[in-house]
């Protein structure tokens, strides 16, 4: 059974930023009180108000950024009470937080080609991870393919494009790069070859966009990953609000459920029955 990570801590971090990155999104950035290590791409936090105006329970979020040792941001798609309560801190206030939790992305061989998938801010656990490839010597064998329903909704897409590995963008309706589904552009690749079908394949977004990743994984038989945006309570295991069902032939197979906070939020597809 998975445990909780020794490196989460619970801050308050003060807010140093807010942009709008969007209609309906943007980068809450924090200072916290003390430097931390670099957060594995994946791994998330659980924010709330520290003015305690807001829901009870705190809400999860994907690292987004760390510019620097102790500042980290996240990006916050605004859409009920827990987001909205966050975009009512004023800067210089207090948001608490408890981080690093959760299991991030498995990071391949830099020899291996990694293909990165979002739909929205499904996006957020992509900067980091393709930064850090780029680190790595791989961003010439990484791809980052974003997707949204319109050209507007790329959130912060412009921080993407200046990286060195390729980003392809998608928008449902054919307002910025591909015209379609951010999966038909990956079909289109792969068939194009453009893509290699050994490559580490790995998703986050809409539960419907992973449906779909998961049945073209299976249909081309690809490797792939998922991070799974599941409710949570807690964040660290106590609660047991984010059951994900394994899969008995599978590497977590030895209980028929397993925690999203303590051994996801990222899944390999393999090990869950998704
Ligand atoms: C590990 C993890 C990382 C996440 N990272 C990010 C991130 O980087 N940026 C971001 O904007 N969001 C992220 N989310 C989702 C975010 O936690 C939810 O949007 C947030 O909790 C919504 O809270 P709320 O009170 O504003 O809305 P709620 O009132 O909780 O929800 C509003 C509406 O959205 C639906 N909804 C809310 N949460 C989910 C969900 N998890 N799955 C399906 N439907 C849902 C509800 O059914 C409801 O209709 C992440 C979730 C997880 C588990
Ligand atoms: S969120 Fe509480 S056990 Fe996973």
């Amino acid at each position: 059974m998975a445990e909780l990570a020794a490196d989460t801590r619970v801050w308050t971090g003060k807010v140093t930023g807010k942009p709008a990155c969007g209609p309906d999104t943007f980068v809450l950035e924090l200072r916290l009180p003390e430097a931390i290590e670099p957060i594995a791409a994946g791994r998330f936090a659980m924010l709330s108000p520290a003015h305690g105006e807001g829901p009870v329970i705190p809400r999860p979020f994907s690292i987004y950024e760390q510019p620097d040792a102790s500042t980290v941001t996240f990006l916050v798609q605004v859409i009920g009470p827990g987001t909205q309560a966050l975009e009512t801190v004023e800067m210089g206030e207090g948001v608490d937080c408890t981080l690093p939790l959760g299991r991030g992305f498995q990071d391949p061989d830099p020899s291996r080609e990694l293909v990165m998938i979002a739909g929205g801010v499904g996006s957020a656990p992509f900067l980091g991870y393709g930064r850090q490839r780029v680190a790595e010597g791989a961003a010439s064998n990484t791809t980052y393919f974003f997707g949204a329903r319109t050209g507007d909704r790329l959130y912060d897409r412009s921080k993407f494009e200046n990286q060195s590995f390729r980003t392809v963008l998608a928008t449902d309706d054919g307002s910025l790069g591909f015209s379609g589904s951010v999966l038909d552009s990956l079909v289109e690749e792969l068939d194009g070859g453009r893509v290699s079908r050994e490559a580490l394949f790995c998703a986050c977004g809409p539960e419907g966009l992973l449906h779909a990743f998961a049945a073209l994984c299976r249909e081309r038989d690809l490797e792939g990953q998922i991070s799974l945006e599941t409710y949570m309570g807690c964040g660290y295991g106590v609660c047991n609000a984010c059951p994900v069902p394994t899969r008995p032939d599978g590497a977590l197979g030895h209980w028929p459920w397993a925690k999203s906070c303590l051994e996801g939020p990222v899944f390999p597809l393999e090990a869950v029955a998704f």
